[in-house]
């Protein structure tokens, strides 16, 4: 069977849009990919204005609207000034503060929620994902999508509970993009804005390991050399401040990658973290996906 330019794009747009359902949150394209595939699709492949292609032209904004993090917005990240008082108490007014946030609230989609962390403010593990997606800015609830009910099971898999640890971004938004799916990877910009937000969240909940959950989170986290890929910066330790991170895979990772290897990697990388932590490991446990 021979397939033209144009039923090949269209074949290729099923099969992301199938991938979707599945979880997929993301796909990077070359330039001369996106042109090919907008010159076989027209006006269903639009593009981003990036830093490094600041003149992208967006086919349609949405909504009419700005594009999101037009730089005016971000140019000074916010202060939070913690109160004294009990973890609670200091959450609530951290929360308060990040919902009311009117960058975090100018870069919205329409009907989306700011999210702030969730969890136990006396957990050991601060879990770090980068940006809320689709779901969790409909929740205003950090992880409540496949990836998230994946890293549910990644976490019952250590014998705690989602409830049990911390569970934050280093975004507070969804990062807006002009395509019909899919996320876009926040800006450096936009996760230097949130920072102030993730480090006031470590400052209270205080725990002895932060796993960061991809290379974005990583990126945000630490600014690593670039040329590393996450294959050298995953299971080793790592600092934020002078916290301990463990950097592993996001679970959108083994959404599609779903071989034992893909896994063993990711529990190898927690398997430290709990080993550090002096939690109980069972026989059956250390030898989870060989
Ligand atoms: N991916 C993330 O990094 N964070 C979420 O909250 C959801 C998906």
């Amino acid at each position: 069977m021979s397939l033209n330019l144009e039923d090949g794009a269209n074949a290729v747009l099923e099969e992301l849009k199938r991938q979707q359902k599945e979880g997929l949150e993301s796909i990077y394209l070359e330039q001369e990919t996106l042109d090919e595939l907008r010159a076989a699709l027209g006006s269903r492949v639009v593009a981003i204005p990036t830093p490094e292609n600041p003149t992208a032209k967006p086919i349609a904004k949405p909504h009419g609207e700005k594009i999101r993090g037009e730089a005016s917005f971000l140019s000074t990240p916010p202060v939070v000034n913690l109160m004294e008082g009990s973890k609670e108490s200091r959450t609530s007014q951290l929360r308060e503060q990040v919902l009311a946030c009117p960058a975090c609230n100018a870069n919205l989609n329409p009907g989306a929620k700011v999210v702030f962390g969730v969890g136990d403010l006396n957990s050991e593990i601060f879990f770090c994902g980068e940006a809320p997606g689709a779901d969790e800015e409909m929740a205003g609830e950090p992880f409540v999508g496949p990836a998230g009910k994946l890293l549910d099971k990644v976490i019952a898999t250590m014998g705690l509970s989602r409830e049990k640890v911390y569970i934050g971004n280093v975004m507070n938004w969804r990062p807006r993009h002009q395509q019909a799916f899919g996320n876009r990877p926040p800006t450096d910009e936009e996760m230097q804005f949130c920072m102030p937000y993730l480090k006031a969240q470590i400052e209270i909940v205080e725990p002895k390991v932060i796993v960061a959950l991809g290379r974005i989170a990583t990126n945000g986290l630490m600014q690593p050399d670039p040329n590393l890929k996450m294959g050298d910066l995953r299971g080793k330790w790592s600092e934020f401040g002078e916290g301990p991170v463990m950097i592993t895979y996001h679970p959108s990772y083994l959404l599609h990658n779903t071989s034992n290897l893909a896994k063993r990697r990711v529990w190898e990388d927690l398997l430290m973290v709990m080993e550090r932590l002096e939690m109980s490991i069972s026989k059956k446990q250390r030898a989870f996906f060989l």
